[in-house]
């Protein structure tokens, strides 16, 4: 089966983009499932039901999210209502919301009957906000999602290559794909490890890319310059579609392969 990651979708911009290539990238892919990291989605921070609704309407099967995740208060119905939205697992217990999912899909091959995929979505901790342990929140979900399902694709939300690289090789044989998030750059690193996960340390950020990160340029320059706080608009320009294909064997749930995505609007 293939499934296609989306990175962050920045405001109005990156939910154009996914609406107009997630469909063209469906059929040159022979995509059979879809993931994006919606955190940035609302004007470039947090989502709301309304958003999540026009992604999903857009061809995507579940949002991943982060540390943006609280932006928009009516996040809270989604996080209540919706089980195709994850949050970061590794919240204090009791926060609202849920870290993983399993979801049924079509088998792409006719005639046999259908795939579970499993999705978890984690949060990093160095220089990021202090939230449980992923690492060990990560080996106690795979090991409950894999009572369900060898498939499993991991959004792991983090600043640091370290951690993103060390979390994913502890995972590595256990997953299908470990990708990251949160840093909006897309790295060069894809590769399938000795034991069969797939991994990228960032799949990058959909929106403008004529931009820092997805906002205007001068406010950010004037607070680094001044150091007092601006207001970062969402950038216009140069809308592209970041993220990775990943082919996984149904079977074994192995990552076979996984290709970088950039497609501009
Ligand atoms: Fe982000
Ligand atoms: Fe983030």
């Amino acid at each position: 089966m293939k499934l296609l990651f989306i990175g962050d979708i920045v405001g109005q911009p990156g939910r154009r983009a996914v609406a107009e290539l997630v469909p063209k990238l469906r059929e040159q892919h022979a995509l059979d499932f879809i993931i994006a990291n919606g955190e940035n989605s609302a004007g470039g921070s947090g989502i709301t039901p309304k958003i999540a609704a026009e992604i999903f309407s857009a061809g995507v099967d579940v949002i991943t999210t982060g540390d943006h995740l609280w932006d928009q208060k009516e996040v809270m119905e989604l996080l209540v209502n919706e089980k195709r939205f994850l949050r970061p697992l590794n919240y204090p217990p009791a926060t609202p919301g849920q870290g993983s999912g399993v979801f049924e899909i079509r088998n792409p091959k006719p005639g046999l009957q259908n795939i579970s995929v499993g999705v978890l979505n984690l949060q990093g901790r160095t220089f990021m906000p202090p939230l449980e342990n992923p690492f060990l929140a990560g080996l106690d979900a795979v090991k409950k999602l894999r009572e369900q399902t060898k498939i499993i694709f991991v959004d792991f939300h983090a600043e640091a290559t370290s951690e993103k690289i060390a979390f994913a090789r502890m995972l590595d044989g256990q997953v299908s794909a470990v990708v990251g998030t949160h840093t909006h750059v897309q790295t060069a690193d894809e590769q399938v490890f000795p034991g069969g996960t797939a991994y990228l340390t960032d799949a990058g950020f959909t929106g403008p890319h004529e931009s820092v990160l997805g906002r205007e340029i001068a406010p950010v320059i004037q607070r680094f310059l001044t150091s007092m706080p601006q207001r970062f608009e969402v950038a216009k320009d140069r809308v592209i579609l970041h993220g990775a294909v990943i082919e996984i064997n149904e079977n074994t749930g192995r990552g076979m392969r996984i290709v970088r995505v950039m497609e501009a609007v």
